[in-house]
């Protein structure tokens, strides 16, 4: 049996960007707990000749580099054993971070806590990646929203920061996945700790009430709220 739920591998050019993001809260917890495990590779450590390059000029001209194909199918091949997508073991997901791909949601982040036991992460540079890594190797290319970031890695922090907490036993018992936004597809309600009056601003009667039919109505009536206010799409698309 595995002792890790859930292995991701980033593959990158720039392993340092990674060097601490994932040693707090929830996630250093995960990697403590054996839930997770993450490794980082350099990608210029894959990279031929003695200047280790990753990128070059596109074919058919243009502007920009194209990052090779070279580095990611040698990664791939350490990391899975094979760079042959048929060929990868179940529950292994092999993720290109890029605009161009789907768009990251929760319900995205549930399908890879779901359904992924090995999850490897590619982030792109430069103007784009050969299109044969997507052609031979990529199971999914995600995005995380309509912007243009300058690479892959902060995609990669988020997507695994938004899966890992998914996890088994990942949250611990005084939080829940479950009550997350998104997680029932509205926005969550907003919330209140001490102290009561704080400067003049207090917190709403209905939480001090102890009436807790209550207290969920009015919970369930501000989330749909804040999302018919900040996010109609929401209610109106499927989830
Ligand atoms: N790389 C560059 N922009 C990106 C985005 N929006 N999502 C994921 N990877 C990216």
């Amino acid at each position: 049996m595995l002792a890790f739920r859930m292995k991701i591998d980033v593959l990158t050019i720039f392993p340092e960007f990674f060097r601490e993001v994932f040693d707090f809260g929830i996630i250093r917890r995960a990697k403590l707990a054996e839930i997770v495990e993450i490794n980082i590779h350099d990608l210029r450590e894959f990279a031929e000749g003695i200047h280790r390059k990753t990128d070059d000029r596109p074919f058919g001209g243009g502007d920009g580099m194209v990052f090779k194909c070279e580095p990611i199918f040698s990664a791939i091949e350490k990391v899975i054993g094979t760079c042959e997508r048929e060929n990868y073991p179940p529950l292994t997901r092999v993720v290109l971070l890029s605009p161009q791909g789907r768009v990251f949601k929760q319900s995205v982040a549930k399908e890879f806590a779901d359904e992924a036991s090995h999850i490897i992460l590619i982030c792109g540079r430069y103007e784009g990646v050969d299109e044969r890594v997507n052609d031979a190797l990529v199971t999914d290319e995600i995005s995380i929203g309509d912007y243009v970031l300058s690479g892959g890695e902060p995609a990669a922090i988020v997507l695994t920061d938004a899966i890992v907490r998914l996890l088994p036993n990942a949250l611990g018992s005084e939080t829940s996945a479950e009550n997350d936004s998104f997680s029932n597809g509205l926005l969550d309600y907003p919330h209140y700790t001490q102290p009561r009056d704080f400067r003049g601003r207090q917190v709403p009667d209905v939480l001090l009430s102890g009436n807790h039919a209550e207290i969920e109505r009015w919970r369930s009536e501000k989330a749909l709220e804040k999302t018919e206010r900040f996010r109609k799409d929401l209610l109106q698309k499927e989830k």
